[in-house]
């Protein structure tokens, strides 16, 4: 969460900030402020409608708010006339330090934890930056991208990290940091990833890399394959919306190069048949949307490979004393790669020996590199809030472990392997069709806007898919919704059901059809207004619907890669015509970095 960003070289530097920042609000936006070098001064200026400093180097930061409300006083830059600085993270010793810091005189302005940083960069400050930086780094425990001026130094941005992401970008005459490579990309396609610790001291025409200790650091230049034209809405009205167009391309783009003579072929990260025969058990461990795309896989794993899939919500995963062991297969999944509590979760498995393996979409983010094997999905840059092209690329790399899984472990044939992989090759040019037209989604949504709760229902796969439908439209639209198993809705949760309650069931499952048509007619009969998505050759009786959402047929097991569409545009509309903040919901971030 929050992202930062910092410029140095021949443009105008609040320009560069700002227009950086606008690409990082994704990470967090409930402030924003930039500082700048203006005739030597830090000038700090919150809020981007005062007039902006003049100068050639600064630094930016837009704010998803940990400690202390959104406001004007919270905002980064932190510090005083001698430095500045912004700050991605959470500085779990701040109170110690601020103690420690109020006895010597220093008084606080805000409520933030990164004010107290910036205090004590200024209580170390001797002239020396990079020794400054390595004195406060050995204090501070928790996690941190910072970005820091000293007034010293008005043609430099200094910068470190742990725990939180930070690249730093490469130019010609002009060099950058930001949180993410969106951020940069319309300047510079170029950049250094910075380790844990590692001190970037940028001017306008060199970069310096350094370790605690002041060595300097030899790094390579990674080259994002991102275009700049991936983080802009390219006419669409929000960036949700061309997301979720732009899933078929992210699927081909995902899965073709795995795929060899219609086989899946995992050689780039070294994954051989027999090594994926070897793990005694799979644990899958994400957050959100990435755990509802676990879920999708765990179904799939389990039916074809008969492997034991454990799906974990990695905040629960960490306190529960898994019994994982060294002999299983941990998959984490993250579209930021970033995630606090997946990231945790890693860290738990490789202790106790077990093998890891990402699927990220982001490069080079610290899931990814942390990881023993990483698989990236390529879905471009995802920047609305709400996750869809990211969780139709799990899902679809979820699947090709499956089917190789299944093959290695002998239990699917290899005329049946071929002709999975050949189906999810297929599916992109599916979606296509489904996207030519979304208005009847358009007009579903506009029956259920009104609503003030809903439910999810449907059996196995489409169970799985409920729960991703069902967080998507919440989290958007602000309607509460829950996500059932349609055979656990008579155990209680049925007596919510009335006429002010509709119902949204998926039945893309034909051996559980007749089982979730009996649900859905007993949720018909207590006034709910149903929405039924479901195959295209289902044939029900006209009172079993009001609204029925009919999809071309594939594979059942392939079906949620399909499903998944209605459920985003009915959430994307429901949103729309509420007249919500679609790409930023309120309260949300997209990468979250905090536990
Ligand atoms: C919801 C959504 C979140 C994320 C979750 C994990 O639309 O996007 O639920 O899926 O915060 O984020 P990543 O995938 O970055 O680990």
């Amino acid at each position: 969460m929050c992202g930062i960003v910092g410029y140095v070289g021949f443009r105008d530097c609040s320009d560069v900030l700002i227009d950086s920042l606008s690409k990082l609000e994704y990470r967090g936006y409930d402030s924003a402020g930039i500082a700048v070098f203006e005739d030597g001064k830090i000038k700090d200026k919150m809020q981007a409608e005062h007039s902006k400093p003049e100068g050639h180097c600064g630094i930016g930061h837009t704010r998803w708010a940990t400690h202390g409300e959104p406001s004007d006083i919270n905002s980064h830059p932190h510090g005083n006339k001698r430095v500045s600085i912004v700050h991605n993270g959470i500085i779990e010793n701040y109170k110690e330090i601020k103690e420690f810091l109020a006895a010597q005189g220093y008084g606080f302005e805000s409520q933030t934890d990164t004010e107290t940083v910036a205090k004590l960069l200024d209580y170390y400050y001797d002239g020396k930056p990079l020794e400054t930086i390595s004195r406060v780094i050995a204090e501070i425990r928790g996690s941190y991208a910072l970005g820091i001026m000293f007034r010293d130094f008005p043609d430099r941005v200094f910068a470190v990290r742990k725990n939180s992401p930070l690249i730093v970008g490469l130019g010609e005459g002009e060099n950058f940091i930001a949180s993410d490579v969106p951020a940069i990309l319309k300047y510079t396609r170029e950049y250094y990833l910075l380790e844990h610790n590692e001190i970037a001291v940028l001017s306008a025409d060199k970069v310096k890399i350094y370790d605690v200790h002041g060595n300097m650091l030899e790094k390579q230049v990674q080259v994002a394959d991102w275009d700049i034209d991936a983080a802009e809405k390219g006419g669409y009205e929000h960036f949700m919306l061309k997301e979720i167009h732009e899933q078929p391309t992210a699927i081909r783009t995902t899965i073709t190069p795995r795929i060899c003579e219609d086989m899946v072929d995992f050689s780039e990260i070294g994954m051989t048949d027999e090594m994926l025969n070897s793990y005694r058990q799979i644990f899958v461990v994400a957050c959100g949307t990435a755990m509802h795309a676990g879920m999708v896989g765990k179904y799939v794993i389990e039916k074809l490979a008969r492997v034991p899939v454990i799906v974990d919500i990695a905040s629960e995963f960490r306190y529960r004393e898994p019994l994982i062991e060294k002999d299983d297969l941990m998959i984490l999944i993250s579209q930021s790669g970033e995630t606090a509590d997946t990231l945790a979760a890693l860290a738990l498995a490789k202790e106790v020996g077990a093998t890891t393996l990402s699927i990220v979409n982001v490069k080079g983010s610290s899931i990814a590199r942390e990881s023993d094997m990483v698989i990236y999905t390529h879905a471009g840059p995802e920047i609305s809030v709400a996750s869809t092209k990211a969780y139709a690329v799990q899902i679809a790399v979820m699947y090709m472990l499956a089917f190789k899984l299944a093959y290695a472990k002998g239990k699917i044939t290899k005329d049946e392997y071929v002709s999975l992989v050949k189906e999810l090759k297929t599916t992109p040019d599916y979606l296509e069709k489904i996207l030519v037209n979304t208005d009847y989604c358009k007009f579903v949504a506009s029956k259920l806007m009104n609503a003030s709760s809903l439910l999810y229902i449907g059996r196995g796969l489409d169970y799985a898919l409920s729960m991703e439908g069902s967080l998507k439209l919440k989290e958007i639209s602000y309607i509460h919704s829950e996500s059932y198993a349609a055979g656990e809705l008579k155990h209680g949760t049925i007596s919510l059901v009335t006429e002010e309650m509709p119902v949204i069931a998926v039945a893309t499952q034909k051996n559980l059809l007749e089982k979730t048509v009996s649900n859905i007619k007993e949720v018909k009969a207590r006034g709910a207004m149903v929405v039924l998505v479901c195959g295209e050759s289902l044939e029900v009786e006209n009172d079993v619907a009001d609204y029925l959402i009919k999809l071309p047929e594939i594979n059942d097991l392939l079906m949620p890669i399909l499903a998944c569409v209605p459920l985003q545009l009915l959430a994307y509309y429901t949103s729309v015509l509420k007249g919500c903040d679609v790409d930023k919901p309120r309260n949300l971030a997209k990468s979250v970095t905090v536990e």
